[in-house]
């Protein structure tokens, strides 16, 4: 049967919105910086692919962050793709650690940006644009380097971490 209930339109609660995005399940990704000779990194998973040709995508850190400033102040920065059994990573990114990177094994691009060694992707990025988005910004990157290894992704959905089950049909 068709339904024609009105959706009705008002203020919404963020912690709502925030749960009801949540339902929307994406892969982790940590994105690391340098700035000042410091490495920076923060779990993120607002990334998106924007474009293939040129290739570019995005990323929202919260306006202020300080991984948000390392990434504008140097103009480059590193998405490193967890893998299935690295949420430990995750949980690392987001947690007040003196240093994040302590006994994190790293690699660097040219310009140093730290690289998760582990993870199981890296998109390294130069900073095209950063446009102000509310409490958030907007980065847009074009790609400069891709690599990746075989194996599963790490899945975040409803404020929960899980793997990837292909169907296999
Ligand atoms: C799975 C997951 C995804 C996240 N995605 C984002 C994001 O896209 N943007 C953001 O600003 N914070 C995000 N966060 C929260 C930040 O990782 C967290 O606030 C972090 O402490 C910010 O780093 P900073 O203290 O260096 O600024 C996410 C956290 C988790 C666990």
């Amino acid at each position: 049967m068709t339904s024609h209930a009105t959706i009705e339109m008002d203020e919404v609660d963020p912690l709502v919105y925030r749960r009801t995005v949540g339902t929307f399940a994406t892969g982790v990704a940590v994105v690391t910086a340098l700035h000042d000779g410091e490495y920076h990194g923060m779990t993120m998973n607002s990334l998106t692919s924007v474009s293939l040709d040129p290739c570019m995508l995005l990323v929202c850190p919260r306006h202020g962050s300080a991984t948000g400033k390392a990434i504008a102040d140097s103009g480059e920065f590193v998405i490193n793709l967890l893998g299935a059994d690295q949420e430990d990573f995750s949980a690392r990114f987001v947690g007040q650690f003196e240093d994040r990177f302590t006994g994190v094994d790293v690699e660097h691009t040219p310009t140093g940006t730290p690289l998760i060694a582990e993870a199981l992707a890296h998109i390294g990025c130069s900073v095209v644009d950063i446009h102000r988005a509310g409490d958030h910004d907007i980065v847009v990157g074009r790609v400069r380097f891709c690599k990746e290894r075989s194996g599963e992704p790490l899945v975040f959905f409803k404020g929960q971490y899980g793997s990837f089950v292909a169907r296999g049909d």
